[in-house]
């Protein structure tokens, strides 16, 4: 049987994508064609962004899966026409991007990279195992962030919505946990999805219940952050630094104050991207999963959001 596969990713994106995922379907033995526009009841599985005009689920009714491009699905879970189940992307070349951006800027932030010094007064950093990195989501980034943290010495700790354990990491949850990890981050990463529990999490509060001249990296979603707060706590000198990938409303507008602010490095949403490749092979071996009758994977929870 040849299944049909729609790309339902918005302009441009056909092109990146047919022959990799031609190919990787086949490679997993499936026969797929893949399109861009079918009659909906023909349509086997979607392969979906939020950049596709397609917002109405309801006529694929023979659709056994939506397979998002995206690892955040904040803009098609409150979808109330998707039914069908719907996976996010969690691609192995996407985390290696993500684990880069994290260590790198956490680096940057426990050197002093970029403030070199102006004059011949030596100031020694500490060594990885006096400076805490705290995370906020220990999911499928969070985690590898935090394991490539730990592995140049580290202290790290993170909190999430269910107890973890996770070898060398001070995993915590809840109201109290939060309260744990903030105390005790020198330097805050935040990787959580966006969802109505995890909106404004960092707020004037929760701020001030880091150690002060704490630094933030933020490459998760905007709305964690409370902006007002962020910018107030960093002229106070609460928050020596933050770096920010993701913004409330992306592109970042020109004359929000995050631009301009001295302690503020803004990168435009570049963290970790999905790439053609790596992600094709995921998205194959998910479709071959539901042929085969077995579960997919990444599978997102609508009632958690995630
Ligand atoms: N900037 C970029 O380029 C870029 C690229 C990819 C992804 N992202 C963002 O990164 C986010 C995380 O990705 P991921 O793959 O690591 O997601 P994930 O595997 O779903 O992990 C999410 C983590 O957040 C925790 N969490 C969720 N809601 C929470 C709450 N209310 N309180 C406490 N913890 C909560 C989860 O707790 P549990 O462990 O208990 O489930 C989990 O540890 C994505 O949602 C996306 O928004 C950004």
């Amino acid at each position: 049987m040849t299944l049909t596969v729609l790309l339902a990713a918005g302009d441009g994106v056909f092109e990146d994508y047919d022959a990799p995922l031609r190919a990787a379907i086949a490679k997993q033995g499936l026969d797929a064609q893949l399109v861009t526009d079918a009659p909906a009841q023909t349509v086997d599985y979607i392969v979906y962004a939020p950049s596709s005009p397609l917002q109405d689920f309801t006529p694929f009714t023979n659709c056994r899966a939506v397979l998002s491009l995206w690892a955040g699905v904040e803009r098609i879970v409150g979808n109330a026409t998707l039914t069908q189940p719907l996976a996010r992307m969690v691609d192995p070349s996407l985390t290696q991007g993500m684990v880069e951006y994290v260590v790198g800027h956490v680096l940057r932030y426990h050197l002093a990279l970029d403030k070199p010094a102006t004059s011949w007064t030596p100031v020694v950093p500490p060594l990885a195992q006096d400076r805490c990195v705290g995370f906020l989501g220990l999911g499928e980034l969070g985690r590898a962030c935090a394991g490539a943290l730990r592995a140049l010495g580290f202290d790290v700790a993170g909190w999430s919505r269910s107890p973890r354990q996770l070898e060398g990491i001070a995993c915590h949850s809840g109201t109290e946990g939060l309260r744990a990890v903030l105390a005790r981050s020198d330097i805050l990463v935040t990787l959580l999805p966006d969802t109505p529990a995890t909106t404004n999490i960092l707020n004037a509060t929760t701020l001030a219940h880091l150690p002060r001249g704490a630094r933030i990296i933020n490459p998760g979603r905007g709305t964690a952050i409370d902006d007002a707060a962020l910018l107030a706590a960093l002229d106070q000198g609460q928050i020596a630094a933050a770096t920010l990938d993701v913004f409330r409303t992306e592109p970042l507008p020109e004359n929000h104050p995050f631009w301009h602010h001295p302690n503020v490095t803004v990168t435009p949403h570049i963290a970790a991207a999905t790439r053609t490749e790596t992600a094709c092979d995921v998205i194959a071996a998910n479709i071959a999963r539901v042929e085969r009758g077995q579960p997919l994977l990444h599978g997102v929870s609508r009632h958690n959001g995630y």
